[in-house]
């Protein structure tokens, strides 16, 4: 029964903490995100995606001028994430967000523009009060939530339901992958049935149907980043260079990092990091460079040559036996990961830094589920 399946996810079971327990569950909860939404196809029927929440206004949204994406923290990072797919898929400018920012500046939002509010808790002030603020302006909203009958899957025009199940630990990380499987789900809805993309769209549906194996894969790295977390327990501070598709997740990787380690850590974009970051390069700085293979691949192995030049102390993510180029000009601790299609990386790289940020708190006598002056959901602005 749904109680009996609810009475089990706020059990720790095998598991000391709830941020551990929903690390590990994240084969479990994208199948459940996934359910009943991906069509298989067959000898004449295509593959495809049916959110049942957005049909009737999937026409609409193809109509609109821009597609704007609204959350904060993590949610803001899986829209992020997301970003180039919707873009890529649907042919609509796609712009991001901060909540509260949207809200400072009074950003402009039209009645031709499609709002996409991502919250896993619903209650986000800031996102809340984004979504009145996109309401007032005449925007098609939309919801993306993990929470049925929260304030935001309420008050949106239509939506998604997130549905990795109740999350407790206050980082989040089955939400986030979740997050981003819906959305990508979305870009594919919304990308419609073209021939042109037909392709590239099944090519997503089986990646996404084989993506719970590969997380079961990437999750075997749990003792791996125990031994990272324990060379890295006593630093100051950490740096992650990502870009494209992984530009989110180095924020993503670093938030976690920072709230639950409660070390200091920076996510970037590696593209700027000639614009100054480059400056706090040394011996002694441990910085993570995701470098798995998409179209950015041959632009992130100059970097780690020219961080190589900087005698800087490198941590590579890569696919499974990319380790030899990659680390070319130097040498780097390697972290390989299963390979999926290039949009659904995301969902596979963040597992090892929700790991490693996760043994750092443990080895650091931190508070995991609720770290110092957080709170899970942020209801006040
Ligand atoms: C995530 O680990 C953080 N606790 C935080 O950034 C969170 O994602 C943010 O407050 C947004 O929450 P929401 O998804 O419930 O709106």
């Amino acid at each position: 029964s749904v109680l009996e399946m609810e009475a089990e996810q706020i059990n720790k079971g095998k598991y000391e903490h709830y941020m551990q327990k929903e690390i590990h569950e994240q084969a479990e909860s994208l199948t459940t995100t996934m359910r009943g939404r991906l069509i298989r196809g067959g000898s004449c029927k295509a593959k495809s995606v049916l959110l049942g929440g957005l049909k009737d206004h999937l026409k609409t949204i193809r109509r609109s001028r821009r597609i704007v994406f609204v959350g904060c923290g993590t949610s803001y990072n899986a829209a992020l994430a997301a970003r180039p797919i919707l873009e890529e898929l649907s042919g609509i400018p796609v712009t991001m967000e901060i909540a509260s920012d949207l809200l400072d500046r009074q950003g402009p939002i039209y009645r031709e523009d499609t709002a996409i509010f991502v919250s896993q808790s619903g209650e986000t002030a800031d996102t809340f009060q984004a979504l009145e603020y996109a309401l007032e302006n005449g925007a098609l909203c939309v919801g993306i939530t993990n929470t049925v009958g929260s304030g935001i899957a309420r008050n949106t025009h239509c939506g998604v339901h997130i549905n990795a199940g109740c999350e407790i630990g206050v980082a989040s990380t089955k939400a986030y992958t979740s997050q981003i499987v819906v959305m990508t789900m979305l870009a594919l809805a919304i990308g419609g049935d073209s021939i042109n993309g037909q392709a590239r769209r099944e090519a997503i549906i089986d990646g996404l149907f084989d993506l719970p194996n590969k997380v079961k894969e990437v999750l075997k790295l749990d003792l791996e980043m125990k031994e990272l977390a324990k060379l890295l327990v006593s630093e100051q501070s950490l740096l992650a260079f990502g870009r494209g598709y992984n530009y989110a997740t180095a924020l993503e990787g670093a938030l976690k990092v920072k709230e639950v380690a409660l070390m200091h850590s920076e996510g970037m974009l590696a593209g700027e990091m000639k614009h100054g970051p480059l400056a706090l390069v040394d011996e002694n700085l441990p910085i993570f460079v995701i470098a798995t293979r998409d179209a950015c691949f041959s632009k992130q192995q100059s970097v780690i040559q020219q961080l190589h030049a900087r005698k800087g102390r490198l941590i590579v993510m890569c696919g499974k036996g990319d380790a030899q180029s990659v680390c070319v000009g130097g040498s780097c601790r390697v972290i390989e990961v299963p390979l999926v299609e290039d949009c659904l990386q995301p969902v596979i790289n963040i597992i090892p830094l929700q790991l490693l940020a996760y043994h750092l708190t443990v080895l650091r006598g931190y508070n995991v589920d609720q770290p110092r002056n957080l709170a899970k959901s942020v209801t006040t602005p």
